[in-house]
This record gives C-alpha cells, structure tokens and sequence, in this order.
C-alpha cells in the first residue's frame, strides 16, 4: 500500500469537571487525512483544505508534520510521507481539531509502514504535536481522539491513558462564531484555587465516572458541573449561560464548555435529546445574532477511520 485516506473525529475535552483529565470522541465533525510514501525521507504537507489558509505547510508548525515527523524518527523510516489535510471542522473552536489532524495523519502513516506501533505508541507523538499547535501538551483531545469513547488522562509524566465504559450518549456541540485560541484561553485561568472547590471538583469527576460506569444517567446529570474553570472562560463566550440552561431545559443532562471553548456540547440520553438541545441552543445564538454550526452526533466508540 502507498496512499491511504484516514478520518479522525472531533473530540470534546474536559466534559465539564475533567480540565486536562477527560474526553470523549464524536462522529462528527473530524478531520481527513491522505498520506502517501515518498522515497525521499521526512515529511511533505503538499496541501491543506478547509482551514481558510490559516495553517501553516511547514510539517515542523503543523500539528499533523510534528506528529508524523516524530513517528518517522522513531521508526527510523527510509522512506518520506506527502500528506493532505482536509479541515472539516472550524479551527480554534473547542472541537480538537489540531488534535484530530495530527492523530489522523499519525494512524494514517503507521498503516503506511505496516502498522509497527501500537495506538499506546503513536499517543506520545500527537501530545508532542498538541504542544506545538496550542503551547501546552494537553492530552485530552488527542487520547479519546485516537482511542474513541471516553477516556482519562490519569498521568501526563509519564503518560497513562484509561478508556472508561459509557452508556448510550449523544452530543449536541454548538460553535458560536467567536474566536478563542486555546492559549488564551489557558492563560486566563486562576492558579489560586479554592479548597472548597476543589472538593466540589473532585466530587464532580468521581460522580461522572461512577455514573458513566454504572450507566447511572442521574449521576451523570448531577455530575456535569464545573466550578473551577467555567467561571473564568465562559466570560469569552457571550450567551453561554443561556444557551446551558437551553440544553438543560430540552432534556440534555448537562451541557458545558467544549475543550477551551467557544463550542458547547449538550450530553443526551437519546438522539432525539440531543437533536432538541442542540436547536435550543442555536436559538440561543439566532436570537443573538451570532453565526453558529451545529452538530448531533453519538459518541465515537473508537477513533480513527480509515475511508480509502
Ligand atoms: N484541556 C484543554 C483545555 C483542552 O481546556 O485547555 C483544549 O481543547
């Protein structure tokens, strides 16, 4: 094989109480990515589509380049790769795009080789990409991106990933057209946290990973709240408040920040939960006067795709 066409999902980072620690993958949006051996080594980025020509070519600035380059490295590959990226998602918007192309682009490229790493082995190469593209190696984009459904990021040094079972879940994500960059949006956080919140914080995640264990949709309910982070970004992200409420009052069983922002994602019991939330919202931005894209989907159980 010589060329092949990979899709990875979109991701939402956090869920709420998990910063850094939790995600989980959608269906959709996400990213495509065609990689093909070369006989000259290293990376070529011929082509990039869907990013309004804000990416940048270089394969040593690009999320997907650093990842393939790495992989590359380490495999001590005698031959080179020629990637296309086509962004399906809007870039900057909290759905993880930079990680999807970079995981894409990575699996893609493993298959190239004959599969010589497991999914455990390309993890390292897309946190390392994530660094490049957002200034901070967070994970949680990039592991339930690259293993699907929900996972946590148990430890970053080294990196320990777990995948957690889940029940049956559907997203509704919102992105309103307001521009946030991952950056800021880490550099407006507080390091003066509360004790009492933290208790709160704590008490959130072990409620969400107990409920998504026990397929408890009640607990996964009460669970869904972020006292720590929230306060601070949803400052960026005008009619966030209302648009929670919104999901909340169609059915969704919490709805919060996805990733930095500015999207939000609605988690439903039923497909149908989610499709109501997900207008609800919009509604919310229509009435605003503020451009939005919607998406309904199912959890993705299990990453990337290869399509061709
Ligand atoms: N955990 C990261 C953050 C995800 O919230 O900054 C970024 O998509």
């Amino acid at each position: 094989m010589r060329k092949i066409k990979v899709f990875a999902p979109a991701t939402v980072a956090n869920v709420a109480c998990g910063y850094d620690i939790m995600g989980f993958a959608v269906d959709k949006p996400g990213d495509e990515v065609l990689a093909e051996l070369t006989n000259e080594t290293g990376v070529v980025i011929s082509k990039i589509t869907g990013d309004g020509r804000k990416l940048p070519l270089e394969p040593e600035k690009n999320t997907a380049g650093v990842a393939v380059q790495s992989f590359l490295n380490r495999i001590r590959a005698d031959k080179g790769v020629r990637l296309e990226i086509n962004k399906m998602m809007p870039l900057g918007s909290g759905l993880g795009s930079s990680a999807a192309s970079a995981v894409a682009a990575v699996y893609a490229v493993n298959e190239l080789f004959g599969k010589p790493l497991s999914k455990d082995e390309l993890l390292p190469f897309t946190v390392e990409a994530e660094s490049v593209a957002c200034g901070s190696g967070h994970a949680d984009n990039v592991a339930p991106a690259l293993y699907g459904g929900f996972v946590i990021i148990k430890d970053y040094h080294p990196l320990k990933v777990i995948s957690i079972p889940a029940p049956e879940l559907y997203c509704a994500v919102l992105h309103p057209d307001v521009i946030i960059r991952t950056e800021d949006a880490r550099s407006i956080l507080r390091m003066d946290v509360q004790l009492k919140d933290v208790v709160t914080q704590c008490s959130n995640v072990a409620g969400l990973v107990s409920g998504l264990f026990l397929k408890d949709y009640e607990l996964i309910r009460d669970s869904l709240h972020d006292v720590i982070v929230v306060p601070h970004r949803s400052k960026l992200i005008p009619g966030f408040f209302k648009a929670v409420e919104a999901a909340r009052e169609a059915g969704a069983l919490g709805a919060s920040i996805s990733g930095s922002g500015p999207s939000i994602f609605a988690l439903c019991k039923t497909s149908q939960i989610a499709k109501d939330s997900g207008e609800a919202m919009k509604g919310i931005y229509q009435s605003m006067d503020i451009d939005c894209q919607l998406y309904i989907s199912p959890i993705n159980p299990d990453g990337p795709k290869i399509i061709e």
